[in-house]
C-alpha cells in the first residue's frame, strides 16, 4: 500500500480526478492527506467530505521561500509518503525541498511541455498560432515545469478557440492524464535512466501519450 500526498493552491479538480481513480479501481494506495497553501483552497472541503485528512500551510505565515518549504515538508512527512502529487500547486519551490523528493513527486503542467513553462500556457499556445496542446506528468525536478516525462495527452487547437476553451478542452484531459499516470508510479510500472522516463510492462498506449 503507497502513502499518496497531493498538494493543491485551489480548486483541485485533478485532485479530485485522482483520488476518484484510486477508489474506484481500486489502486494499492491511500490518499494519505490533501495539502493546500491557501486556507480558502476549494478543493480542501471536496477532501474533507472524502474523509481524507486535509493540512494548510500558509505561505503568507512565513517570510522566506526556504522556511515556508521547511514547514511543508515537515507537514507532508507526517504522512509518510511515497508520493507527493503536485495537483495546482502554485508555488515555485527550493532546490533542497525538490531534492528531498527526488523520484517521488510529480506535477502536471497544462502544456506540451518542453513548449510553453510557466503560466499562461493556453494563451501563449494560441499566440504562436499552434495547432495542437495539451498536457505534461512529469517529475520535479530543480528547474521550474522541466524533469523527466511520464505521459502526456495532446488536443487540437481550433480555430475559434479563445483561452476558456482551450484550457477546458485540455483540463477534460488532465483529469483522465493524472490519474493514469500515478497509477502507473503506485504500480512501480515507472523508472528514470539517464532523465528519461521508462515504463515497465507498457501496453503500446502507455508508452508516450493517452
Ligand atoms: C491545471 O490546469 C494544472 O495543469 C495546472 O493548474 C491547474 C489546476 O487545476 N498546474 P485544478 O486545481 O487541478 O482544478
Amino acid at each position: 500500500m503507497k502513502n499518496i500526498v497531493i498538494l493543491i493552491s485551489g480548486r483541485g479538480s485533478n485532485m479530485e480526478a485522482v483520488v476518484r481513480a484510486a477508489e474506484n479501481e481500486g489502486w494499492p494506495a491511500r490518499i494519505a492527506a490533501v495539502i493546500s497553501n491557501k486556507p480558502e483552497a476549494k478543493g480542501l472541503e471536496f477532501a474533507k467530505a472524502r474523509g481524507i485528512p486535509t493540512a494548510v500551510v500558509a505561505n503568507k505565515d512565513f517570510s522566506s521561500r526556504a522556511e515556508f518549504d521547511a514547514a511543508l515538508q515537515e507537514s507532508i512527512d507526517r504522512f509518510a509518503p511515497d508520493l507527493v502529487v503536485l495537483a495546482g500547486f502554485m508555488r515555485i519551490l527550493t532546490a533542497p525541498f525538490v531534492a528531498h523528493y527526488e523520484g517521488r513527486m510529480l506535477n502536471i503542467h497544462p502544456s506540451l511541455l518542453p513548449l510553453f513553462p510557466g503560466l499562461g500556457t493556453h494563451q501563449q499556445a494560441l499566440d504562436a498560432g499552434e495547432t495542437e496542446h495539451g498536457a505534461t506528468v512529469h517529475f520535479v525536478t530543480a528547474e521550474l515545469d522541466h524533469g523527466p516525462v511520464v505521459a502526456q495527452a495532446r488536443v487540437p487547437v481550433l480555430p475559434d478557440d479563445t483561452e476558456d476553451t482551450l484550457s477546458a478542452r485540455v483540463l477534460v484531459e488532465e483529469h483522465k492524464l493524472y490519474p493514469h499516470a500515478v497509477r502507473l508510479f503506485v504500480e512501480d510500472r515507472l523508472s528514470i535512466t539517464d532523465g528519461e522516463v521508462r515504463i515497465t510492462n507498457a501496453a503500446p498506449a502507455e508508452t508516450t501519450s493517452i
